[in-house]
């Protein structure tokens, strides 16, 4: 039996579409993609997280010379988060990225390491939140991580 799965999201053209919250967030996803450590790619990722509570927590891209030491932006963010605030789920994640010193066209979509960190945060806490993937050119606006994860392996597997 042929199986399909589809995933919504919303595309807007420019910031100007944006809820003033939401700039906020890009803006914060943008000040800490400009402090990442990306000597060796080059490729400086920001993310920020709106929290249930109302704060704001960003993190960037943090490489390293052995290289599978570094870690992403989105992770460096939600492990941030959740190990300041571990009882207060996320309202809104945004990412954004500096390449060639310009912010990207494209918005930058997680690897699939972090989508998988993506959705236990949003599993822990049982609350979807929005996932905003900002580019000059075009910014995606996903309601849940669920959508990112098609099959996602959870918690679930492991009772
Ligand atoms: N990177 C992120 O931080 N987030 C993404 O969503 C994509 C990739 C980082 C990892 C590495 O430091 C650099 O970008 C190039 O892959």
């Amino acid at each position: 039996m042929k199986q399909e799965r589809t995933i919504t999201f919303h595309e807007y053209s420019s910031l100007s579409e944006m809820s003033q919250m939401d700039k906020l967030l890009i803006e914060a996803a943008h000040n800490a993609a400009q402090h990442a450590y990306a000597p060796y790619s080059k490729f400086k990722v920001g993310a920020a997280v709106l929290l249930a509570n109302g704060k704001t927590v960003t993190g960037s891209n943090q490489e390293n010379a052995a290289y599978p030491s570094g870690l992403c932006a989105e992770r460096v963010a939600l492990f941030s988060a959740n190990s300041q605030y571990p009882e207060v789920g996320l309202k809104t994640l945004a990412i954004c990225a500096i390449s060639n010193n310009e912010l990207t066209q494209q918005p930058v979509t997680p690897c699939g390491a972090c989508r998988q960190v993506m959705l236990e945060t949003e599993m822990r806490f049982k609350q979807p939140y929005k996932v905003i993937l900002y580019g000059k050119g075009k910014i995606i606006v996903i309601e849940s991580v669920h959508e990112l994860l098609p099959l996602a392996f959870d918690d679930s597997f492991l009772k």
